[in-house]
């Protein structure tokens, strides 16, 4: 049986996109939800796209409510891929998916990582300190931002000449490349 993915994401959602086309083509799972805290956000154009359900909600239903817990148990979700969410993932979350909750990160964590430090952001920080080289971190979720056991980390160097937009570009192959297959593992590892 195929296992399925629940995403979560904020913003444009291109990790979403390469999740969604690998796993059309890759039958070891299927993307059944998309779920996004931003009623605006690019992703849920890219769901539609695939004809992929989506849900949207705000503060009060995800943090005092249980109806994302009760939503992802009814559509039989087996593991929750963040992808560029950018809220805290709340206690009866993580408690319903123990260690079946991941996140992607844009550097090497510990480095660059916590409140704050987001999409450009954590790049422009990379490039003030100087580092030779970036990458990225993918990790299981805990109650803080962008902590807990790391699962994958990949780099790439930065050359004196890269500005912004090219460590962007080279951190979004990166991402693009590894994040489907990660999860991929992950579900292969998991019982049915
Ligand atoms: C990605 O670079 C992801 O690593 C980052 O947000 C971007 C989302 O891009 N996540 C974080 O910074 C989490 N702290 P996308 O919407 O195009 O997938």
């Amino acid at each position: 049986m195929k296992k399925r993915i629940a995403i979560f994401a904020s913003g444009s959602g291109s990790n979403a996109q390469k999740i969604m086309e690998y796993f059309k083509r890759h039958h070891e799972g299927e993307v059944v939800i998309v779920l996004s805290n931003n009623p605006d956000a690019y992703v849920l154009q890219r769901a539609d796209n695939f004809e992929i359900p989506s849900h949207v909600f705000d503060r009060q239903e995800f943090y005092h409510t249980d109806n994302i817990v009760n939503l992802l148990k009814n559509l039989q979700v087996d593991i929750v891929v963040l992808a560029g969410f950018l809220w805290l993932v709340p206690d009866n979350l993580l408690k319903a998916y123990p260690n079946k909750i991941i996140n992607i990160h844009p550097a090497l964590l510990p480095k660059y990582g916590g409140k704050g430090m987001y999409g450009d952001h954590v790049h422009k920080a990379v490039l003030a300190n100087n580092e030779e080289e970036t990458g990225i971190t993918i990790h299981f979720v805990n109650e803080n931002f962008d902590e807990g056991e790391f699962i994958h980390q990949s780099r790439c160097k930065i050359d004196k000449t890269d500005d912004l937009e090219m460590v962007k570009f080279k951190i979004q192959q990166l991402e693009h490349t590894h994040y489907p297959k990660v999860v991929e593992s992950l579900l292969k590892k998991m019982k049915s």
